[in-house]
C-alpha cells in the first residue's frame, strides 16, 4: 500500500508527543552549551560529531592511528571514541582533550556492552526467555557498573530489534519475536544501564539499535533491505524502540539496512518526523559503523560528501567511523547544503550527553584506579549472573518426569565437547568476558554431585561437529558405568551474532546422529541444548525424552544448568521466539494472520506444506518446569467496555504439582474483526509468579486502551469497536478463553 508520506507526518503529528528524559538541560547547561557552540568553527563543530574506533596494538600502523587520533583529540576534531577502555588509557586520552584541546571539551567513551563486561551473563535472548524484566535489569545494572568503572560512559545497548528470522545470526542479541515482551526487555535494559541518575558515575549512557527494522533483514541475511508495509513497521518492529524512549534512553543507532527502499541513515520520515518530532525523542542518534559512506554503495549517493549531506540531515548526529563529516561536511556547511541549524543541533545533542554525565564538571570521574580493580567479577555479580542464568533456561520435554535428577546419582556419563567448552557459554558480543572465568557444563555438574562419577566424551569435533570415529564403540563401553547420560548438543559461539546468518539451522554437523547413538543405549537420557538462536529440532524433539534448552548463559553457566538438572532450581523460561521444525517453515511466528484459508486437516487447499506440518515445534511462550499449573479462562470485569477505558481482566492460577515454582501467566487478545486484518493473538500482558505447591491465586491483568488498537491503512493509531477475544494459559497455543465488546 502507497501511502503519501506527508499525510502520514501530519497524523502523526496530530499525536501529540510527550516530554521525555532526553529533554533540555537546565538553564545553566544550556547557557554553556550555546557558549561553546558560538566558539567553535565548522571544523571543531564537525569534529565533535565525529566517532572513531581506537586503534589497539603496537605495530607500526596501529601507533600511526594512535598518534594521529591523539593529534586530532587536541585539534578539537574528534570527539568520542568506540573500543577504547581501562582507566589509564581513557584518562590519558581524556586529559589530552580538557588540557591541551583550545576547548577544553572532554570526550565520550562508547562501547558494545551487550551482556556484561567482565562478568558476562547469558546472551540478550537468552534474557529475554526468563521473562522476568526486573532480573535483566540488574544484569544491565552490573554490566554498567563494570563497564564504567573501566573508563566506559556509554553502551551500544540495548538492541531491541525484533526478529522473525532466526537465520538472521544478530538474534541473539535481541529479545526474539515479539514486539510487547520485546518492549519490556528494552524498558528493563534501558533502565538498568542509565539506573535514575545518569550523572552517578557508574551509569552508562544506553542505546536504542539498529533503528530500524534491522531484524526484517530479507532471507535472515544480515545487512540485506527490509521491505514490509508501514502497518507492520509501526505494529510490530517500532514498539520496543518507542518503549526505549519512554524509559528515556539517552541515544539511538541507525541500521545499516534500507527500509522500503529508504537507507536507515538517510531517512529523514523515520528519524526525524516519527523518531524526534512524533515520539519526542531529543536525544542522540549515532550512525552505525561505517554506515554513512555505505550509502553510496545504497545507490542513494554519488560521492562521499553526498552521503554525509545526506544522513546529517535525516538525523544521523555522530558519524561512527566513515569520517565523512569531519572529513568532507565542511564546504557543504559553507554552501548551506547543510545548514548552520541542523550542525548546532546536532553538536548541541553531543555536548548535552557530556554534560548530563557530569564531564563537564569533573573530565576523570569516570577514570579511578581502584574502582576499576574492585569492581570486576565480583560475587555479588557472579550471584547476580547465576540468578539470570537459571531463569533464562527453558525445559522443553521431559518425559515420565526424569528431571529433576536425584543427587544420589552415582555414575553420570556427560557426552559432547560443547559440554567441557569455555568459550560458546560467553556467547558472540563478550565484552571483555574471559574463558578462565567460565564454569563449563561439565564442571557444574562435577561440582554439584562431588560424590559421583562424572565420565566424559567429547564425541564430536568443534566447531565442525564431526563424530569422532570410534564413538559408538566409546559410548557402548561406557554404557554399564552409566545410570544417566547427558549430551549437549548446539552450536558454537561464532554461529550466532553479526553477519553469523546460517542458512540451515538445524543441529550443525553429525549431531543428530550421535543422539540417535545414545538413544539406541536404552539408558536415560538428558538432552542439553546450547546455543544462540531457535533451532529446528524435528530430528530429536520427537524421539528424545528430555530436551533442556540452555542458550549460552554466560560465565556461571555450568551452575545454572546444574542447579536446574539436580533440582535446586525448579526451571521457568519461557521461548521468547519459535522454535520451526524445520527451517524450511520460516517466516513462522505466532502473531501471524489467519489468512483466508487457514491451515486445517481435512481440506488440501488450505495454507500448509506438503512435507511438513504447519504448526511449529516449540511455540512462542512455551516451556515447562517441574510442577504444573491450572490457569482459568480469563475473566474480564465487564463484558462490554467503551473507547478509552481500561478494562482488568481476572485469572486465577493454581500450582497443582508437587514442587514449588515460577509459572508465566501470558495474556492474549484477538480483535475479531477490524479493517486492517488482525493478527490471531498478540500478547498483550504476562506475570510471573511464585506459587508454592498447592496454593493457589487470583491475578489481574489491566489491558489498557492502547492494547486495543492498530494502524489502520492511514496509519491512524486506533481501535475500533467490535468484539475482542481474550487468552490465557501458559505458552501462545494451549490456550483458555473469553470475550468482550468494545462500544464506542
Ligand atoms: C554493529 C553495531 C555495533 C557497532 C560498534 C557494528 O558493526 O552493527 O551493533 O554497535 O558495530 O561496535
Amino acid at each position: 500500500m502507497k501511502i503519501n508520506h506527508k499525510v502520514i507526518v501530519f497524523l502523526l503529528l496530530l499525536i501529540s508527543s510527550a516530554i521525555h528524559a532526553q529533554t533540555k538541560l537546565n538553564q545553566q547547561g544550556e547557557a554553556l552549551i550555546d557558549n561553546l557552540i558560538s566558539q567553535m568553527t565548522v571544523n571543531e563543530k564537525l569534529g565533535q560529531l565525529a566517532q572513531m574506533r581506537w586503534s589497539w596494538g603496537d605495530s607500526p600502523q596501529a601507533a600511526a592511528t594512535q598518534k594521529l587520533y591523539k593529534e586530532r583529540v587536541k585539534q578539537g576534531t574528534l570527539g568520542s571514541f568506540l573500543g577504547v577502555h581501562g582507566v589509564a588509557l581513557t584518562c590519558e586520552l581524556q586529559r589530552i582533550a580538557v588540557e591541551e584541546s583550545r576547548l577544553k571539551i572532554p570526550l565520550l567513551f562508547a562501547q558494545d556492552v551487550i551482556h556484561g563486561w567482565r562478568t558476562i551473563f547469558p546472551v540478550p535472548l537468552a534474557e529475554a526467555a526468563s521473562w522476568n524484566p526486573d532480573l535483566v535489569g540488574q544484569s544491565a545494572r552490573v554490566a554498567a557498573v563494570e563497564a564504567t568503572s573501566a573508563g566506559i560512559h556509554w553502551t551500544f545497548a540495548p538492541m531491541v530489534d525484533i526478529s522473525r528470522d532466526p537465520r538472521w545470526g544478530r538474534i541473539t542479541e535481541g529479545s526474539g519475536e515479539d514486539p510487547f515482551l520485546g518492549s519490556a526487555m528494552a524498558t528493563a535494559r534501558v533502565k538498568g544501564f542509565q539506573g535514575d541518575d545518569i550523572s552517578a558515575g557508574n551509569t552508562l549512557l544506553a542505546c536504542a539499535k539498529h533503528f530500524c527494522a534491522y531484524g526484517a533483514a530479507e532471507g535472515g541475511r544480515d545487512y540485506n533491505i527490509a521491505d514490509m508495509s508501514l502497518q507492520t513497521l509501526f505494529g510490530i518492529y517500532l514498539p520496543p524502540f518507542k518503549a526505549a524512549v519512554d524509559a528515556g534512553v539517552e541515544t539511538f543507532m541507525g541500521a545499516f539496512n534500507e527500509v522500503n527502499g529508504v537507507p536507515m541513515h538517510a531517512n529523514d520520515f523515520l528519524i526525524n518526523k516519527v523518531l524526534h518530532q512524533q515520539w519526542g525523542f531529543s536525544g542522540l542518534l549515532i550512525s552505525d559503523f561505517t554506515a554513512v559512506m555505505e550509502l553510496q554503495r545504497h545507490g542513494i549517493a554519488a560521492t562521499p560528501e553526498d552521503a554525509g549531506v545526506l544522513a546529517l540531515n535525516a538525523g544521523v548526529d555522530i558519524d561512527m567511523e566513515s569520517d565523512i563529516y569531519a572529513g568532507e561536511l565542511a564546504s557543504a556547511v559553507t554552501d548551506n547544503r547543510v545548514s548552520e541549524k541542523v550542525l548546532n543541533n546536532a553538536v548541541a545533542r553531543v555536548l548535552r550527553l557530556k554534560y548530563k554525565l557530569g564531564l563537564f564538571d569533573d573530565p576523570y570521574r569516570y577514570h579511578n584506579l581502584e574502582r576499576e580493580k574492585e569492581n570486576i567479577l565480583t560475587n555479588e555479580h557472579r550471584q547476580v549472573a547465576r540468578n539470570v542464568a537459571r531463569e533464562s533456561i527453558v525445559l522443553l520435554k521431559n518425559d515420565n518426569h526424569l528431571l529433576p535428577l536425584s543427587k544420589t546419582i552415582k555414575n553420570i556419563t556427560v557426552v559432547g565437547a560443547l559440554a567441557a567448552d569455555n568459550d560458546a557459554p560467553l556467547g558472540a558480543w563478550r565484552g571483555q568476558g574471559r574463558k578462565e572465568d567460565v564454569i563449563t557444563v561439565l564442571q557444574g555438574i562435577k561440582e554439584a554431585l562431588p560424590g559421583a562419577r562424572i565420565g566424559y566424551e567429547a564425541a564430536y569435533d568443534l566447531p565442525e561437529f564431526k563424530n569422532q570415529d570410534d564413538i559408538k564403540d566409546r559410548i557402548q563401553k561406557s554404557v554399564p558405568e552409566t545410570d544417566v547420560f547427558i549430551l549437549v548438543l548446539g552450536e558454537t559461539a561464532r554461529m550466532t551474532g553479526e553477519a553469523s546468518n546460517r542458512s540451515s539451522i538445524e543441529l550443525p554437523g553429525e549431531q543428530n546422529k550421535l543422539a540417535q547413538i545414545l538413544k539406541r543405549t536404552g539408558k536415560p537420557l538428558v538432552i542439553l541444548l546450547m546455543n544462540g538462536r531457535p533451532l529446528a529440532l524435528s530430528q530429536i524433539a520427537h524421539e528424545m525424552p528430555v530436551i533442556v534448552e540452555c542458550w549460552f548463559l554466560g560465565v556461571e553457566m555450568g551452575h545454572a544448568v546444574a542447579d536446574v538438572l539436580f533440582g535446586d532450581f525448579n526451571p521457568s523460561g519461557k521461548l521468547p521466539a519459535t522454535f520451526p521444525r524445520v527451517t524450511g517453515q520460516i517466516p513462522i511466528y505466532y502473531n501471524h494472520k489467519n489468512t483466508g484459508r487457514p491451515p486445517v486437516e481435512d481440506d488440501f487447499f488450505r495454507s500448509k506444506y506438503l512435507d511438513v506440518p504447519w504448526t511449529p515445534q516449540f511455540p512462542f511462550g512455551y516451556g515447562l518446569g517441574y510442577s504444573s499449573f491450572d490457569i482459568s479462562a480469563p475473566v474480564p470485569e465487564k463484558q462490554v467496555i467503551h473507547s478509552g477505558d481500561k478494562i482488568v481482566v481476572s485469572v486465577h492460577v493454581k500450582n497443582t504439582g508437587k514442587y514449588d515454582g515460577q509459572e508465566v501467566v501470558q495474556l492474549y487478545l484477538r480483535d475479531e474483526v477490524r479493517s486492517i486484518t488482525p493478527p490471531v493473538k498478540q500478547l498483550v500482558a504476562f506475570n510471573k509468579i511464585f506459587l508454592k505447591s498447592g496454593e493457589s491465586r487470583s491475578i489481574q491483568f489491566v489491558i489498557q486502551p492502547d492494547n486495543l488498537k492498530f494502524y489502520d491503512s492511514n496509519l491512524n493509531y486506533k481501535s475500533e469497536p467490535g468484539w475482542f477475544t481474550i487468552y490465557s494459559g501458559a505458552d501462545s497455543e494451549n490456550l483458555k478463553s473469553s470475550r468482550f465488546q468494545l462500544v464506542n
